[in-house]
């Protein structure tokens, strides 16, 4: 395991100030320009070349569609430019999903009934993806699990030309508990519905049931076939199987996504003293490894990657 092995989410904000998230002590919302220019200059210089952005939008460009996903001006598209304009060589990865975007919270568009609207979503996660692609981003990686969308996503790029930029996609992505402070740190977390208006508590109707082991083998094979690049499976620690099942069935590159509800958990033992924090974060992370994953993306990378030159 090496420092290269590692992508560095990082949650970025349109203010100036670094804003702590308290559920995951030690990482903060960063302020467009110095923070997140900071933020990555760190990381660089322990040995992680590689950034995964994540926006938290103002309530008031929130909408049911999420358009706010593929303005030019948005706060990923100026942070992307930002980033390729100071460091040409770091490898920016997106995401592309509506949750930041939509009013509703959820990944995708939802109708009045509560139904989320699967091929309608497709065609803005194409858009959003472009947009990204047209600010500068290495690799996309769509993380909504509508059907179809890397395919789609794929084609959209070719045609604008984009040839280039490689598509992650989060290939088996649960619907699990261990988001809930990554959706304190965007407050994306599905709304309350209204009267009129159904909208689903949670995601099980798009992220696959964590009793599942085969229907992982089966969207690799079709991501796979749509042309995915690389391949990931998240939650991390708790679904090491499924790593494994996707390592030893593909030849494509594995990404694992060490979440914020595993990031919380090992922070809050350590704030404790009940778990010694560097031994049991580059345990956990080289058993991700082990199990088969090339890449890892975690809160922890630049500190992990400290550790392991032995500061
Ligand atoms: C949503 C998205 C989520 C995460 C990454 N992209 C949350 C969700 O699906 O609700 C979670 C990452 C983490 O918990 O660290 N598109």
């Amino acid at each position: 395991m090496s420092p290269a092995n590692l992508i560095l989410p990082v949650f970025i904000h349109d203010g100036e100030q670094n804003i702590p998230i308290a559920s995951m002590p030690g990482v903060d919302r960063l302020g467009w320009r110095h923070g997140l220019l900071d933020s990555v200059a760190e990381a660089r210089s322990h040995g992680v070349n590689s950034v995964v952005l994540f926006p938290k939008t103002p309530e008031e460009l929130k909408t049911p569609t999420g358009e706010e996903a593929f303005n030019a001006d948005g706060l990923v598209q100026r942070s992307i430019r930002l980033l390729k304009d100071r460091f040409p060589d770091l490898e920016v990865y997106t995401d592309v999903a509506l949750d930041p975007y939509n009013s509703d919270g959820h990944d995708g568009i939802v109708r009045d009934d509560g139904v989320i609207l699967n091929d309608e979503t497709v065609e803005f996660l194409c858009r959003q993806a472009v947009s990204q692609a047209r600010a500068g981003a290495d690799c996309v990686s769509p993380s909504d699990m509508m059907d179809g969308r890397v395919g789609a996503i794929r084609r959209a790029l070719d045609r604008e030309g984009f040839t280039g930029v490689s598509i992650m996609a989060y290939t088996a992505k649960y619907a699990s508990a261990y988001y809930g402070p990554f959706r304190d740190a965007l407050a994306s977390a599905p709304k309350a519905g209204q009267e009129h208006r159904i909208i689903p508590p949670n995601k099980k109707t798009y992220q696959q049931d964590p009793a599942n082991y085969r229907e992982a083998l089966r969207e690799a094979r079709l991501d796979e076939a749509e042309g995915a690049d690389i391949m990931m499976v998240k939650p991390g620690l708790p679904y090491l199987d499924i790593i494994r099942l996707l390592r030893d069935n593909s030849t494509l590159p594995i990404a694992a996504y060490h979440v914020s509800g595993e990031y919380a958990m090992l922070k809050a033992a350590a704030e404790r003293g009940w778990l010694n924090e560097r031994d049991a974060v580059l345990e956990a992370l080289l058993s991700l490894r082990r199990a088969g994953s090339d890449l890892i993306l975690t809160y922890y990378a630049t500190q992990a990657a400290k550790w392991m030159a032995g500061e």
